[in-house]
């Protein structure tokens, strides 16, 4: 059996199964599976709903003095086999995956104190180890150090017809092509913002997802992790 516990970072695109995958790992490895995505749609919902986004307009300002007034945390959900995030004491996990919320969490996510914030929180969420973090930014800005850090992605229209279907089949009236400019434009915006911009770590190793299923996922994930911790 193994007793290393690791920090396995996974970044990569947007809508490529990253949180699928990194849940999968965490409950096949007994790991606390940690949605940094979920943190940052969080803070934009509270945004939304508290004045700071006015006609999709991001006020950096107003977001930046309500930080203080956002607190968030998880609580394991069996159901799910993940952590819901909760908002001052309110569940949210249902109302952060909107089209609303997509469309300004790139905008949020560049403010520099919402990162400075949620990046503290999520260093002391790993500092136990033992942890899959998905997001943008964990290989290179949280976990530097994280011994196994995979960069995904996939082909942008393979993403954006996943994203439809899970929503449409929650029942969100949206069309394929605004997912597909959502998810491009997110590419874009998360890849060229000033502060932490998404980037492959130079020791992150890729998985292309396009045509793989979560079975074939797993395998190739349990080679990467075999060899990480020497089995
Ligand atoms: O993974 P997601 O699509 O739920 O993430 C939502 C947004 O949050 C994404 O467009 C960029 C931002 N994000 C980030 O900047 N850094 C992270 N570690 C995670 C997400």
């Amino acid at each position: 059996m193994d007793n290393k516990r690791i920090i396995i970072a996974i970044d990569g695109h947007s809508s490529c199964g990253k949180s699928t995958f990194a849940k999968a790992i965490a409950a096949r490895l007994g790991y606390i599976f940690i949605d940094t995505g979920a943190m940052y749609r969080a803070v934009t919902l509270y945004a939304l709903e508290h004045g700071a986004i006015h006609s999709g307009i991001v006020e950096e300002a107003e977001v930046e003095a309500m930080l203080d007034d956002i607190n968030i945390d998880f609580r394991f959900n069996p159901a799910r086999g993940a952590s819901d995030i909760y908002v001052n004491g309110d569940l949210v996990e249902g109302k952060i995956r909107t089209i609303e919320v997509s469309n300004c969490v790139s905008a949020v996510s560049s403010i520099a104190a919402v990162r400075e914030k949620l990046v503290a929180m999520q260093q002391q969420m790993g500092h136990k180890r033992g942890v899959v973090m998905d997001g943008r930014d964990i290989g290179t800005v949280v976990f530097p150090e994280a011994e196994l850090k995979i960069y995904m992605t996939a082909d942008a229209m393979v993403r954006a017809e996943r994203r439809y279907k899970e929503l449409t089949a929650k029942g969100d009236s949206v069309t394929l092509e605004e997912i597909y400019e959502n998810v491009v434009s997110r590419d874009e915006a998360d890849m060229t913002r000033k502060i932490s911009p998404l980037r492959k770590a130079d020791d992150a190793i890729v998985l292309d997802n396009s045509a793989m299923s979560v079975e074939e996922q797993m395998e190739w994930f349990l080679e990467q992790y075999n060899r990480v911790v020497g089995q």
